[in-house]
C-alpha cells in the first residue's frame, strides 16, 4: 500500500487539480481554532503534511513551531520551498519514533487513511505518546469501513483504508484519548471524519 501511495503522490499531479491555490476553509479553520484554544505552547507535528500548503503555512503564521513528515519526496521538497520556516522530514510517519511528550499538538489532515487500517491502533498509541499531557490532536480519518479501497488522485492510482467512525472513536479512547468533538464533512465528492481529542484525564 505504501509503495503505491508514495508513487501516486510522487508521480501524480496532486496540486494540479482543485487543490491548487487551496486555502484553509472556514470549517477547517474553526476546528483549528478549537485546537489552538486547548494548547498552551506551540510545538506542532503534522503527519502527512503534503506540500505544506495550506496547513503548515497557516500554522507558522500563527507562530507555531511546525515539524512535518511526509513519505513523498516531491511533496517534502515542495513543502521546504513553500514553508521554509518549518522543519520537514521525508519518511513514513508510522515508522517515526519521536521522544515522549514532545508536541503540544499533533495534526494529520487527509493522510492516515493511506496506511492500512490494521496499523491505525498502533499509530494512535504512538501519537498519544508524542503529544504532551496538556496537548491536543486534530486528525481526519475515513468516513466508513474500507480496506484496500482503490481510487485516483492527480491522475494516479491511490489507496485508502479506514474503520467506521464508531470504531475509530473506540480505538482513540483505547489509545488514551478523550474525544472533544467529531465532525463528518462532505466536501465536493469526498467525505471525511474529523476528530479533535485530548489525552484522557485533562
Ligand atoms: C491527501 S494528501 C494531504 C496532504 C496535506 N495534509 C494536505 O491536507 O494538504 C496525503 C499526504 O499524505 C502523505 N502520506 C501518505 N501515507 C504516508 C505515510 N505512511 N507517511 C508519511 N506520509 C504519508 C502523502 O504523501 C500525501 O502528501
Amino acid at each position: 500500500m505504501r509503495e503505491k501511495v508514495k508513487e501516486g503522490y510522487d508521480e501524480g499531479d496532486y496540486e494540479g487539480d482543485y487543490r491548487k491555490g487551496r486555502e484553509v476553509r472556514e470549517k477547517e479553520r474553526e476546528l483549528l481554532d478549537r485546537l489552538f484554544g486547548r494548547v498552551s505552547s506551540s510545538r506542532v507535528l503534522d503527519l502527512g503534511c503534503g506540500t505544506g500548503l495550506p496547513f503548515d503555512r497557516f500554522l507558522v503564521e500563527k507562530d507555531f513551531d511546525v515539524t512535518g513528515v511526509d513519505i513523498s519526496e516531491k511533496h517534502v521538497k515542495m513543502a521546504r520551498e513553500n514553508v521554509p520556516e518549518a522543519d520537514f522530514i521525508e519518511g513514513d510517519f508510522f515508522e517515526r519514533d519521536f521522544e515522549e511528550n514532545t508536541f503540544d499538538a499533533v495534526v494529520s489532515f487527509y493522510a492516515i487513511f493511506h496506511i492500512p487500517r490494521q496499523e491505525h491502533p498502533e499509530l494512535f498509541t504512538q501519537i498519544r505518546k508524542w503529544v504532551k499531557e496538556d496537548g491536543a490532536v486534530l486528525i481526519t480519518l475515513g468516513p466508513e469501513e474500507m480496506d484496500n479501497h482503490h481510487g485516483e488522485i492527480g491522475g494516479q492510482e491511490m489507496l485508502w483504508s479506514s474503520y467506521s467512525p464508531e470504531k475509530n472513536i473506540k480505538l482513540l479512547e483505547d489509545a488514551g484519548f478523550d474525544i472533544v468533538t467529531t465532525y463528518t464533512e462532505d466536501y465536493r465528492d469526498e467525505t471525511h471524519f474529523w476528530v479533535l481529542a485530548e489525552p484522557s484525564g485533562q
